[in-house]
């Protein structure tokens, strides 16, 4: 396999027709529009921010929950006012909902294109065929495309921090969740277009980066010829961390079922891989896990929260939370705020369950929690969290911590803004140092999201 070293970073030529790429969603939806970018600068297209002169608008978007979806309902309303300009724009959707809805997207909502996460490699072809009574569809899901050869284009702003996809799909089949569906089956990358990649990135100024899948634990890549050139998670993050000491390894996301001590000790063995776990637990409740099929108990999740913070002390920990599902009673909401008051989480990220069609939940257990019980229940784990990621904070006062700088604070112009290891958002006051560099700081007060900090004195 050859690896295509082009550039990285978007082509600036007004001479060719505009591509304009919304993008909804996790962290892969991010990497994928990258990958679309590149695929359709091949093509002759460039990357456009002004939405009017695009010829191409496509939307990459997400199914996770009902609210993801209204979002782009709406915007798509917006898209069709483009088409009353200017005939011969064309409207793209692509990603999850487009492989979850499929030819219903053609259907009087004037969209030209419909294509599903695994079928990017066609969009240019998808185009070229486009008419006006002729939209193009291509919804297949694939076993293999990983798009391993292709060089994601990089659209973030500050060429610090990137994400690399190392699988694609999902074989968790979680009783609530869509992705199986939209983003088909699992399937794990080429470890050395991963490492070449990161490389790359490394060469032309990166500092961080972040390995993506949807179950990053249960990433395997198998060679055929000779299986001791198999590669696990941990071989692949050692293969990345040792680039340079001066390129940062994160990754997401973890599954309490599958991350092993492997992991954990490789973790702690390199200091370049950040010490932060995003571990998803959804519910604190026996019950309510074994109906979302999640595979492991309250009492493993607490397992492998104590194992970790004893291989790494100080390591990050944040997680998921569904508020609600299904026969969700008040014990079993009480028993995920016990969880949550038992790990003390850093911080979270907290949703009313959303049913989805087609998903095992949708077809076996009716949504039976009230919404406003739903809410009510929601509001009491995000006050429980704020309180908590406000004493998490607090108990970093005192500390200095390594921050890789990411630039200029939202707020004030004279501070720099970068995460620490353990994924905490720091600001300090400095003129000296630039986005990219490493600082050390030492937390002086907080807020429940930031870290207030000062340079440390060497
Ligand atoms: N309803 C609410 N939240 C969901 N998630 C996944 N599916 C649903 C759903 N149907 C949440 C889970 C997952 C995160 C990415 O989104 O917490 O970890
Ligand atoms: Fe990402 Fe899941 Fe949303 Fe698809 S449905 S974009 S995989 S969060």
């Amino acid at each position: 396999m050859s690896f295509d070293k082009k550039n990285i970073r978007p082509v600036t030529d007004p001479s060719r027709p505009g591509i304009y790429i919304e993008t909804y969603g996790c962290q892969m939806n991010i990497n994928d529009s990258e990958v679309i970018l590149s695929i359709m600068e091949d093509a002759g297209y460039a990357l456009t921010d002004d939405i009017d002169k695009a010829s191409v608008i496509i939307a990459n978007t997400c199914s996770i929950r009902d609210n993801a979806e209204q979002r782009i309902w709406g915007r798509i309303e917006q898209f069709r006012l483009q088409k009353r300009k200017r005939e011969n724009v064309i409207i793209g959707i692509v990603g999850c909902m487009a492989e979850r809805l499929k030819d219903k997207l053609l259907d009087g909502y004037e969209v030209d294109l419909v294509a599903g996460p695994d079928s990017y490699r066609t969009l240019p072809e998808l185009i070229r065929n486009i008419r006006p009574d002729k939209p193009q569809i291509n919804t297949l899901l694939s076993h293999e495309e990983t798009y391993s050869d292709i060089t994601p284009v990089r659209m973030d702003k500050n060429g610090i921090s990137a994400f690399i996809s190392i699988m694609r799909g999902c074989n968790n089949v979680c009783s609530y969740c869509v992705v199986p569906y939209t983003r088909g089956a699992e399937r794990s990358r080429n470890p050395f277009s991963i490492l070449n990649e990161a490389e790359n990135l490394f060469d032309n100024g990166y500092k961080e980066i972040c390995l993506l899948g949807q179950n990053v634990d249960s990433y395997f890549w198998k060679d055929g010829e000779n299986p001791e050139k198999n590669v696990n998670f941990s071989q692949l993050l050692e293969m990345i961390a040792k680039i340079s000491p001066d390129l940062r390894v994160r990754f997401s996301t973890s599954h309490p079922k599958d991350i092993s001590d492997e992991v954990i000790y490789t973790m702690a063995l390199y200091d370049n891989i950040c010490k932060h776990i995003h571990l998803p637990v959804q519910s604190g409740s026996n019950a309510m896990l074994e109906k979302m099929r999640r595979k492991y108990t309250r009492e493993w999740y607490l397992e492998r929260v104590r194992k970790i913070r004893s291989v790494i002390p100080g390591c990050g920990l944040t997680t998921d939370i569904i508020a609600g599902f299904c026969g969700e009673t008040e014990q079993d909401h009480k028993d995920t705020l016990s969880l949550m008051e038992e790990v003390m989480f850093d911080s979270a990220f907290m949703f009313q369950y959303s049913e989805r069609p087609g998903t095992l939940a949708a077809r076996n257990f009716p949504d039976d929690v009230p919404s406003e019980v739903k809410t009510e229940r929601l509001n009491e784990i995000i006050a429980l969290q704020n309180r908590m990621s406000l004493e998490s904070n607090r108990r970093d006062i005192g500390k200095t911590f390594k921050v890789l700088v990411e630039g200029p604070s939202r707020k004030n112009p004279e501070e720099l803004c970068g995460r620490a290891s353990n994924n905490k958002m720091c600001v300090f006051p400095d003129t000296i140092h630039s986005a990219g560099e490493y600082v050390d700081v030492k937390v002086i007060s907080c807020t429940s999201a930031t870290l207030i900090c000062e340079l440390a004195r060497p």
